[in-house]
């Protein structure tokens, strides 16, 4: 049952039973993610006094530079989720490999894995532009009291039991489903807490948002191309409008919310597009398609894609479903 105006701690509590595999276990994890959200919030919130813009020196596995709220925020939801030893494992797109949790008594009890962008849209830090946090769970596919294993990981998206993201925007917003729709809790900073203000969350089934860089438009795919000069076009309720913001999270935040849709297509640059199927795509396409939206690579659904590696890239198209229906039909019949 949603209330609005719920806190997020009692939203918990009260649809803990509700939750197919409910042992508390996935509650106490959505605690814990609770809780590192608000730590890397104040964090941002201060970015601009304190000494936590800019380069941190490192260049990731996906060959970023690493900003030093990459670093503070995959910190600080690694150590929240490693000390309450709730997961059994983590994966970050700021970490070369996963990591194994032992519990203190090391026999492995838990059964949920995380996968985490721990910073969406870090290359806006500098700027006082939204940024965000995504985050993806599944059960274990392997047996509880053994060490995880490269397998729990690399499990197709319709497998997730839980996504979601945060927003640090306008306001801070965590916004997330546990399978049974998608529900949105805004923060209260004064107090540090989440309360209900978007329950059910809904894609509109048609949008008029288009989100893309088109500054890459040259080296697109010729049907990506065509729908882009489709959406252009003053025809019906066309031309679109254009916004991009360049944080994954807070553009399809915004598209969710009125309409739209979101493109990472491949390109003549980046044979897989750009965004990581495992932290970004997988989870994005769970709540898209528990508001009632679509997400796509192009040719199928980015829930059934087998994963191969970690930090696998792909095509993404996703948000409105009559919009990426459209964009898929372009593709196909270029
Ligand atoms: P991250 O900051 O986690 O590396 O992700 C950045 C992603 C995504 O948030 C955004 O939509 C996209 O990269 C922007 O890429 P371009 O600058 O190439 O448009
Ligand atoms: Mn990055
Ligand atoms: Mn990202
Ligand atoms: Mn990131």
């Amino acid at each position: 049952m949603t209330k609005r105006h719920q806190t997020l701690g009692e939203y918990i509590i009260e649809n803990q039973n509700s939750f197919k595999y409910s042992s508390g276990e996935l509650s106490k994890l959505i605690n814990a993610l609770r809780l590192a959200a608000k730590v890397v919030n104040h964090e941002v919130n201060k970015a601009g006094l304190v000494d936590i813009l800019g380069a941190a020196g490192e260049v990731n596995i996906q060959g970023e530079n690493q900003q030093k709220l990459d670093v503070m925020a995959n910190n600080i939801f690694i150590q929240t989720l490693r000390n309450r030893e709730i997961v059994c494992g983590i994966a970050s797109e700021e970490e070369d490999d996963y990591i194994s949790i032992n519990s203190h008594d090391d026999n492995h009890q838990n059964k949920y894995v995380v996968l985490i962008d721990p910073l969406d849209g870090s290359s806006n830090i500098d700027v006082n532009v939204s940024v965000g946090t995504i985050f993806s769970v599944y059960r274990r596919i392997t047996p509880i009291g053994t060490p995880v294993q490269m397998e729990d990981f690399l499990q197709p998206g319709r497998n997730q039991v839980a996504a979601g993201y945060i927003v640090y925007g306008t306001s801070t917003m965590i916004v997330y489903t546990t399978g049974d729709g998608v529900n949105g809790f805004t923060l209260n900073p004064a107090i540090g807490t989440f309360y209900l203000s978007n329950p059910n969350m809904q894609f509109p089934e048609n949008g008029k948002i288009y989100s893309v860089n088109e500054g890459n438009y040259i080296h697109f795919p010729q049907g990506v191309k065509d729908y882009i000069k489709y959406c252009q076009k003053e025809e019906e309720d066309r031309p679109y409008t254009s916004r991009y913001i360049g944080s994954l999270v807070s553009d399809f935040h915004r598209n969710m919310i009125k309409g739209g849709i979101y493109m990472y297509p491949k390109s003549s640059k980046a044979e897989e597009g750009k965004l990581r199927l495992l932290y970004e795509c997988n989870p994005m396409a769970f709540l898209a398609e528990q508001a009632g939206g679509k997400a796509s690579n192009g040719y199928q659904r980015i829930l059934d894609l087998q994963p191969t590696e970690l930090h696998q890239r792909v095509p993404f198209f996703c948000g409105s479903k009559n919009m990426v229906t459209k964009v898929e039909e372009f593709i196909q019949n270029a």
